[in-house]
């Protein structure tokens, strides 16, 4: 499929801040959504797990549905074989589904379903399909998917919870990751999730990363709005 609008934007606004929403208030999503939109953040990461890929349970589709904004919904499939339940996804919304190279027997079937289906609030918007990489992964594994996904993911933490500790050959794997990229002469973005604070949030910025996910240092219970525009201002300042 086409390079999406989506993607276009991404792109062409790198690098962007994605923030996860389940280490919000989730009784009061409605004004958590509202206060990041209007501190200026663009995307909202869902962190998706199964129990099974990674040891916590946590949303499925009625929530990516649920959230109702502007933000783009940036949907992170921590889950076992997503084969056929990507679907799902991109019906209640999604513009970013992301699936581990490490949760499925058949990745590229994943991603050639993915390719052929239709943004749901949009159609000419299209989906950004990405790849996510766990730390015990060797980067290379994104070679043979290239043609079919638009985001590599590099995992800074293993996948389970918020809170965890940025773990530091993340540098090295996105330095790789950006060139295996690089080298292929393909639009890919490249990005980074887990362990993203106030402390490295522009250091990862300054390594190359596209999309920057942090969750719990934005909603800390104490001040989401100024969290997130000081995260926004050091991805832009990098
Ligand atoms: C890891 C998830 C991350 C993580 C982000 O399992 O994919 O998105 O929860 O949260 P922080 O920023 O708190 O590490
Ligand atoms: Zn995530």
């Amino acid at each position: 499929m086409a390079p999406s609008s989506t993607f276009a934007t991404l792109a062409a606004s790198t690098p962007t801040l994605s923030v996860g929403v389940l280490t919000a208030d989730l009784l009061s999503l409605g004004s958590e959504l509202a206060l990041l939109e209007n501190a200026g953040v663009a995307v909202a990461h869902v962190d998706v797990m199964d129990g099974c890929f990674c040891p916590m349970m946590t949303v499925g589709p009625p929530f990516v549905k649920a959230l109702r904004s502007r933000l783009l919904k940036d949907v992170h499939l921590m889950i076992d074989e997503p084969l056929n339940k990507v679907g799902d996804y991109v019906a209640a919304g999604a513009d970013i589904v992301t699936v581990h190279v490490e949760a499925s027997r058949h990745v590229h079937r994943v991603l050639q379903q993915l390719g052929g289906m239709a943004n749901a609030n949009d159609a000419g918007r299209g989906v950004v399909r990405g790849v996510a990489l766990n730390p015990g992964t060797p980067v290379e594994a994104i070679e043979a998917v290239l043609d079919e996904i638009e985001l590599v993911l590099v995992l800074a933490v293993n996948p389970g919870w918020g809170g965890q500790r940025f773990i530091p050959s993340t540098f090295d794997r996105l330095a790789r990751a950006k060139e295996i990229v690089g080298r292929s002469g393909r639009r890919v973005l490249v990005g980074v999730d887990g362990g993203i604070t106030r402390q490295n949030v522009a250091e990862v910025a300054r390594a190359g990363a596209d999309l920057i996910v942090t969750g719990s240092a934005v909603f800390d219970g104490k001040a989401a709005a100024v969290n997130a525009r000081f995260m926004l201002d050091a991805v832009r300042a990098h």
